[in-house]
């Protein structure tokens, strides 16, 4: 330990009195009471999450774009462009389905040629908003779900991420070709062989595979009825993403009473996060507060974010709060995934060039990080040792899956 080491540790120890309202312990997830959880919906779920036929061309599943060994998000990414390729407006993204005709043939595309299409923002984390009364970067999967066929209320509060789970079904980036019905995709999956595309399934699936073999069957063990619905396939995925909850990091532990689970780098980290305001936004233990603010990495013009959403101007280029739980897995960060590495990701709060319509820190003023020294270093043991469940990182039960035929033939 250097002498300037041992100095920070002093000061801090004087000057910092630890945030004694921190609540220390992950609330349990929400559920909604019209969609409880069951063992034969999760598993049902958890097929339907890791199926890439469910898309037009069975090339995409929603797996492949949210993998746990990544934090819930992307391994791969690709450059969105907008129509004019090399601008200040190109994003990463995570690519999708190639584009495709009305009955899903290839079709060549301005953008990406053959190429799959790419997202115009990074996938964040499929499980880091269990606890958001909203999903996506901008919320615009609410809380009520609506029957997509009838326009019925099934689920009155809520219901988000039974919302989210219909929308790349029917995304033609994402997994589908354009105009794509229920129709469609329900005669498809009535036919289909679950996961015959995947490879090293885990035993639960397999066994609920074993005794169901096609969809209908596993929708009757599910929902005591083999019709296969628009809501009940919501409700199994929202069931199975309900079940993910990566509470197990060394700052679990830690806030547990175990002195030892933190390294010494992270708990510095740890007090530096509090102590520079990290937590107004990023608020344990989610580490996120699920507002959406603006913290000046983009012109709103190139994505208008929350205001598309509400209207309201003040909420310009405002996204979503990412939950900092597992960020240390994902290969790249922010909505835009313009960073590449979480060291970049940290010292943005005190480099970046500031654009206008930044937000000030929510109850803590103006930005004013000052992030030197050994700050970044240990801010990004924190985030990295701090928050990464192991069984997220090693993708062991709940967070296990099957490997995609995609991964096998090296592309995507
Ligand atoms: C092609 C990649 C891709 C596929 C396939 C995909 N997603 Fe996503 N996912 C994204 C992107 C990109 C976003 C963010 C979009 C936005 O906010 O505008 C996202 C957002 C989400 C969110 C919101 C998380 C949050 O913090 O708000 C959830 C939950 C999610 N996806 C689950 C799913 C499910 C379930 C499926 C399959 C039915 C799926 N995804 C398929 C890329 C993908
Ligand atoms: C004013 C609220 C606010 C404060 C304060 C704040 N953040 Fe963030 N943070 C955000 C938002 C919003 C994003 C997502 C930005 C985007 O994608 O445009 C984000 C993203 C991040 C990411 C990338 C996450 C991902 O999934 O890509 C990291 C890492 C991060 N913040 C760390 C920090 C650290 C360290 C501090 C303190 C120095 C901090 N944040 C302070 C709001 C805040």
């Amino acid at each position: 330990m250097t002498f300037r080491r041992i100095a920070t540790w002093v000061f801090m120890s004087l000057s910092f009195a630890p945030a004694l309202d921190v609540l220390a312990q992950l609330q349990p997830v929400p559920v909604p009471s019209e969609n409880p959880i069951t063992e034969p919906k999760r598993v049902l779920g958890k097929i339907l999450f890791w199926e890439e036929q469910l898309s037009s061309n069975d090339t995409v599943a929603c797996g492949t774009c949210h993998q746990p060994a990544f934090g819930g998000a992307d391994p791969r990414f690709g450059r969105f462009t907008g129509d004019d390729k090399g601008t200040i407006d190109d994003v990463w993204g995570s690519p999708g389905v190639i584009n495709m005709d009305e009955s899903g043939e290839p079709m060549v595309h301005d953008m990406f040629g053959f190429d799959p299409q790419v997202t115009p923002r990074l996938a964040p984390s499929s499980f880091g908003s269990l606890w958001a009364t909203e999903q996506f970067w901008d919320g615009r999967a609410t809380s009520e779900f609506l029957d997509p066929l009838t326009g019925e209320v099934i689920i009155a509060s809520g219901g988000s991420l039974e919302n989210q789970a219909i929308s790349p079904l029917f995304d033609p980036v994402e997994m589908a070709k354009p105009k794509r019905t229920w129709e469609d995709l329900i005669t498809k999956i009535q036919e289909l062989k679950p996961l015959a595309l995947a490879s090293n399934i885990p035993p639960d699936m397999a066994k609920a595979i074993a005794e169901n073999p096609d969809y209908p069957s596993l929708f009757e063990a599910a929902f005591q009825t083999s019709e296969i619905t628009p809501v009940h396939i919501a409700f199994a995925i929202a069931t199975y993403e309900r079940t993910l909850v990566a509470d197990q990091t060394p700052w679990d532990l830690y806030m547990a009473g175990d002195e030892n689970a933190l390294s010494q780098d992270a708990k510095f980290g740890w007090r530096v996060f509090q102590e520079l305001r990290c937590v107004n936004c990023h608020e344990p233990p989610l580490f996120t507060n699920n507002d959406y603010l603006n913290i000046g990495l983009r012109l709103a013009k190139y994505d208008l974010g929350r205001q598309a959403i509400t209207g309201i101007e003040e909420d310009a280029g405002e996204v979503k709060v990412p939950s900092l739980r597992n960020v240390g897995l994902r290969s790249r960060f922010m909505h835009t995934g313009e960073f590449s590495r979480l060291s970049e990701a940290i010292v943005f709060y005190d480099n970046g060039i500031a654009l206008p319509g930044r937000d000030d820190i929510p109850n803590g003023g103006a930005y004013n990080f000052n992030i030197t020294g050994y700050v970044p270093y240990d801010l990004e043991a924190f985030l990295r040792n701090g928050l990464t469940d192991p069984r997220v990182e090693n993708e062991t039960f709940p967070f296990d899956r099957p490997t995609l035929s995609s991964e096998l033939q090296g592309n995507k």
